[in-house]
């Protein structure tokens, strides 16, 4: 029995024959009366053309139809007239369906090729209800596993080589995408050598998972300029009347003035942040509060506009506000380098309420990571996490979306990547990111238009907006360069808790 023969009857049933009309990208194929109910659209099937007898087509069943020959819907029937007939009458049902081929297995070799041929016309379709059959042929190095193929349980190999063209993760809330990414970074970081940093924006998603790894927010150090826009957005100070002595004042208040002084101090809280010991600073907005007054009158503004800064900080602003600036004593670095050691870091982002100030700790850690590439000129290997992205790159300015662009534009090379997820495609995520994200997981979408949107980087191989309705929590389409097949597969991650 040739190899070719003991996989057909091993991977499962044999359940119809090519129609008329195949193609080597769409295969029309007639189901066999006895298996019709067996049939939905994203099986797959295995079919077997005796011209090219060591190849095997692996297709994906799509536009499943039922037809019968004489109910047609632009003719009139006798049923229209005498509707209790049809359950009286024999109806001669047939079902048809494509099988959108996505590889050729040749079974010598034991590998996959791309399709370039066409079945013939009566070539035998087999339903892959064991789907180890196909990881003879579809083999990745280190392969990452967070799901398999919802109807054979093939478990999709994702090949982590391209981790750093960056991954998407989009589906309507629910839908299962934190849990997702979760099992994605635990296969990460069990098969491959990458270090990996999540941003968990609500601190449900990822803190009771990784404990031990997480960092709270609030004890990270944001750089002067970006506590000053903070404060400028808190006490409803304008930007262009404010922006500057806000940044002068916070600049001098960290560095006392000199530059030279804070490096000392951040060498010394790293010095002390290693010995385990945290100590805080010195804010307090009474200090701020003359400080700023003083720059504004010495720089020559007007009375007024020291007076409203005074009276604006002292309303809007609380010492807890300055108090929480005191807890902050990490510096991105230490992030980093917490990371690059322990393999593992979550910052708890929900330590912070505002907004700024989680995009700037996103900056800062993304930013110090690019500071490495650029002094030792060699890859970090480092991904990072950006869950309910919506907050920080979208279309919309955020302080972190130029940092994120960089990296999804420039990360490669340094094996810097980017895992982001949100629950819509356009509007949530600019279009530059979106664009270049090599891999591509999503489920149910929020709004129509999101398919379209992704079928204009993908290709979505006939994957439909129907379809995407029908998908249970959990279900996935995965398309790009992780997969092998690189054409969508309808996956289930597996149970994630
Ligand atoms: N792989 C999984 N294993 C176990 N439970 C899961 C899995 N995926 C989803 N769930 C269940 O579904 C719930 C929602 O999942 P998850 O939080 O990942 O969705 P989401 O798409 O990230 O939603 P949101 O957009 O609101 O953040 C989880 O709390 C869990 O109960
Ligand atoms: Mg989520």
């Amino acid at each position: 029995m040739s190899y070719c023969t003991r996989i057909l009857e091993g991977i499962g049933t044999e359940i119809g024959f090519v129609a008329s009309g195949a193609t080597a990208y769409a295969v029309p194929v007639v189901i066999s009366k006895k298996y019709e109910h067996m049939i939905s659209d994203e099986q797959l099937v295995i079919i077997h053309d005796t011209h090219y007898p060591s190849t095997l087509f692996l297709g994906v069943l799509r536009k499943l139809t039922r037809y019968e020959p004489f109910l047609r819907e632009r003719v009139r029937t006798v049923y229209v007239d005498y509707p209790e007939l049809i359950s009286e009458s024999e109806l001669y049902t047939f079902t048809n369906v494509v099988a959108l081929l996505y590889a050729e297995l040749d079974t010598k070799e034991g590998v996959a090729h791309e399709c370039i041929h066409a079945p013939f016309p009566g070539s035998k379709v087999y339903l892959v209800e064991r789907g180890e059959y196909l990881s003879k042929f579809l083999r990745v190095n280190n392969a990452l596993e967070v799901g398999v193929h919802k109807f054979s349980d093939w478990v999709l190999p994702l090949d982590p080589k391209y981790l750093t063209y960056h991954v998407g993760v989009f589906g309507a809330t629910g839908t299962g995408k934190s849990r997702l990414i979760k099992a994605l970074i635990d296969e990460i970081l069990k098969k491959t050598d990458y270090s990996v940093i999540v941003f968990d924006h609500t601190g449900v998603d990822y803190v009771p998972f990784y404990r031990d790894y997480v960092v709270p927010s609030d004890t990270i150090k944001i750089s002067p300029p970006l506590i000053a826009s903070v404060i400028a957005k808190l006490a409803n100070l304008s930007w262009s009347t404010y922006g500057d002595y806000l940044e002068i004042t916070c600049m001098e208040y960290v560095t006392g003035g000199k530059r030279s002084s804070k490096q000392v101090q951040l060498q010394s809280i790293c010095r002390e942040v290693n010995n385990g010991i945290v100590l805080g600073g010195c804010w307090s907005k009474k200090k701020f509060i003359e400080k700023l007054t003083a720059n504004i009158t010495n720089l020559g503004g007007r009375r007024a506009t020291a007076r409203k800064a005074e009276l604006f900080i002292d309303y809007y602003l609380d010492d807890s506000f300055f108090d929480s600036l005191n807890q902050r004593v990490l510096p991105p670095k230490y992030i980093v380098e917490k990371a690059l050691r322990e393999r593992l870091v979550v910052v708890d982002l929900s330590r912070d309420r505002e907004l700024a100030i989680k995009q700037a700790i996103v900056k800062d850690v993304m930013e110090e990571v690019w500071r490495l590439v650029k002094e030792y000129q060699r890859p970090v290997k480092v991904g990072i996490v950006i869950d309910e992205a919506q907050n920080y790159v979208s279309e919309e300015w955020s302080i972190c979306g130029d940092v994120i662009e960089t990296t999804v534009r420039e990360g490669r090379k340094w094996q810097y990547f980017v895992i982001l997820a949100s629950q819509r495609v356009a509007r949530d995520i600019r279009p530059s990111v979106r664009a270049n994200l090599g891999t591509v997981f999503f489920s149910r979408l929020q709004a129509t238009g999101d398919l379209r949107e992704l079928g204009g980087y993908l290709d979505l191989g006939g994957v439909t907006e129907a379809s995407l309705a029908q998908l249970g929590t959990r279900e996935f389409f995965v398309a790009g360069l992780m997969n092998p097949l690189r054409r969508p597969i309808l996956i289930k991650v597996r149970e994630v808790s």
